[in-house]
């Protein structure tokens, strides 16, 4: 069976639920507080094991108590950790995040993501991915390493899914080389200078991304679903109609459960609709990687 490579950022995300978020300079109190495992790399990789794939994650934690939780628990989800570096004298990634009604804000400090050492990153695919493995990237670790990771997965005929998380253009002519993209509403428009907000502008903005080359794209569109395209027609899938209690790492959890589907030889429309219901589930639990549903759940939600 094809393995499944992320490539990305590991953060302890620190919690806090408001009844509002606060304005600039002003204190509020928050109601509820916790510590768990996120990181949009961690998250995605694990929503890759939590759907039976062998995941590698290959990223980097600081020699501190965090990264020695985060690369537990991706133990405990049954991803694959030997390719994490562990950095000296840096902190593991950090987020802040404010969850209120259900949405949140989130402030990141890299810490050891941005310490990454491509050497190792580039032995790693060089040497251990074959034709027909996956790599999953986003881009909260160093942009460059993103780019030199997708050139070199491409010539060795691995399939790249790219979640251009947070936002930013990479090297245009890279973006024929990413099999799948799967950005949100605002990394869409980033990417194309166009907000995709109606039938029309969300038709265009697709168009915009096969034009730079992408083969597949997926564009998540939070409380209405998501729309998808393999380069001729498009498909608009509805949010499934749930209580919203956390959206945190909801989009990892479509990336992730579509990467899987799709290795599974599944259509993109099956994917995304499976990966739509999976993310559906994880907005009604609180947390990030923890809150990702299984395979199990996810078939009996459908
Ligand atoms: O996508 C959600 C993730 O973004 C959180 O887990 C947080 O760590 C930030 O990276």
């Amino acid at each position: 069976m094809a393995k499944i490579f992320v490539l990305g950022s590991l953060n302890m995300d620190l919690v806090i639920n408001a009844e509002r978020f606060p304005n600039k300079g002003e204190t509020i109190k928050g109601t509820d507080f916790f510590i768990n495992e996120g990181g949009k790399g961690l998250n995605q990789a694990v929503a890759c094991a939590k759907m039976g794939a062998e995941t590698y994650m290959i990223g980097t934690v600081g020699c501190d108590e965090y990264g020695k939780k985060l690369i537990k628990a991706l133990k405990t989800y049954g991803v694959k950790t030997k390719y994490i570096q562990k950095i000296k004298h840096k902190n593991s990634g950090i987020a802040l995040i404010t969850v209120c009604d259900g949405e949140n804000k989130i402030i990141v400090n890299s810490g050891a993501n941005a310490l990454i050492n491509f050497a190792k990153v580039e032995k790693i695919l060089n040497t251990k991915t074959l034709p027909g493995d996956i790599l999953i990237l986003q881009q909260e670790i160093p942009l460059d390493i993103v780019e030199k990771a997708i050139a070199i997965a491409s010539k060795k005929y691995v399939k790249v899914i790219l979640n251009p998380a947070p936002a930013a253009k990479i090297k245009k002519d890279l973006y024929k080389k990413v099999d799948l993209i799967i950005p949100n509403e605002t990394e869409t428009e980033i990417l194309t200078e166009i907000c995709p907000d109606d039938e029309v502008s969300i038709k265009l903005a697709i168009q915009s991304l096969h034009k730079l080359g992408v083969k597949n794209v997926a564009i998540t569109l939070g409380s209405k679903g998501a729309v998808i395209s393999a380069g001729k027609e498009i498909e608009f899938i509805p949010a499934k109609i749930v209580k919203v209690v956390d959206t945190t790492g909801a989009g990892d959890t479509f990336v992730g459960v579509v990467a899987v589907m799709l290795q599974e030889g599944k259509s993109l429309s099956k994917s995304a609709n499976f990966a739509n219901t999976a993310s559906a589930l994880k907005i009604t639990r609180k947390g990030a990687a923890k809150a990702i549903p299984t395979y199990t759940e996810v078939l009996l939600s459908e």
